[in-house]
């Protein structure tokens, strides 16, 4: 391993032990009256940070387990509807290309990657995977494009896809192509290079793994692009 790759993992290390990943224990709030528990990270002084199994505002909740004969695209763009993407971007999900531009493009999938890129109990993560026709999602900084909200994921949730109780572990990421020392998330680059190269489509996502998540097991993948709001999948960890 070269000396950078090893100052590099020695400090997406530290940044994890010293930033933490916030747990979540989606049972915790069960008996909340308005359901409105779904706190959405901002920055340091909003961690630790509770969630439901899928947000209060939206009567689809996100499945613990994979249904039978899972369709990531219809179920996201059926939530989508229902109010888990805001509506300035209901008309391209349900357009011609909403399937692979728009809701592809916003569904996870785990790249083969060089393991000094990932630290311990992290996964890189990706959006849009090309080997299934779906659109690489683009990032942007914060700017006039964005009403200066930005583009890209400000949370991952992690967590194995089981009926029984499990840990989910949340990844935030306040900014982006910088990172910001109180995130528990942090990013690489695909293929080496820039981040903001390529529209910012190389960037992965680096989020923590709940440790009873093995290789081989199905997780669920739940979260939130700024711009487009949030998005559910199940991928195979290969650890
Ligand atoms: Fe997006």
């Amino acid at each position: 391993m070269s000396d950078a790759s090893t100052s590099r993992r020695s400090f997406l290390r530290q940044l994890a032990v010293a930033a933490g990943a916030v747990v979540l224990m989606p049972r915790v709030t069960a008996c909340g009256g308005s359901g409105a528990a779904t706190a959405e990270p901002g920055g340091p002084s909003s961690r630790p940070t509770l969630a439901t199994d899928g947000s209060a505002a939206v009567p689809v909740p996100v499945p613990r387990t994979q249904p039978d004969g899972w369709d990531p695209v219809e179920f996201n763009r059926a939530r989508g509807n229902a109010g888990a993407i805001p509506e300035s971007y209901l008309g391209d999900i349900n357009g011609p290309d909403g399937d692979w531009d728009h809701l592809g493009k916003h569904l996870p999938w785990f790249p083969e990657l060089d393991p000094a890129l990932v630290p311990a109990g992290y996964v890189g993560i990706m959006w849009g995977d090309p080997d299934k026709g779906h659109t690489p999602h683009p990032n942007a900084p914060r700017g006039p494009a964005n009403n200066h909200e930005g583009h890209w994921y400000n949370w991952i949730r992690v967590r194995k896809a089981t009926d029984e109780e499990a840990q989910e572990l949340q990844s935030t990421y306040t900014d982006w192509p910088g990172t910001n020392p109180d995130d528990s998330g942090a990013y690489a680059v695909h293929g080496g290079g820039e981040i903001t190269d390529n529209a910012g489509k190389n960037t992965i996502y680096l989020a923590a793994v709940p440790p009873d998540v093995r290789p081989g097991d199905l997780v669920r993948i739940y979260a939130h692009c700024l711009t487009h709001g949030e998005y559910v999948d199940f991928v195979r960890y290969r650890g």
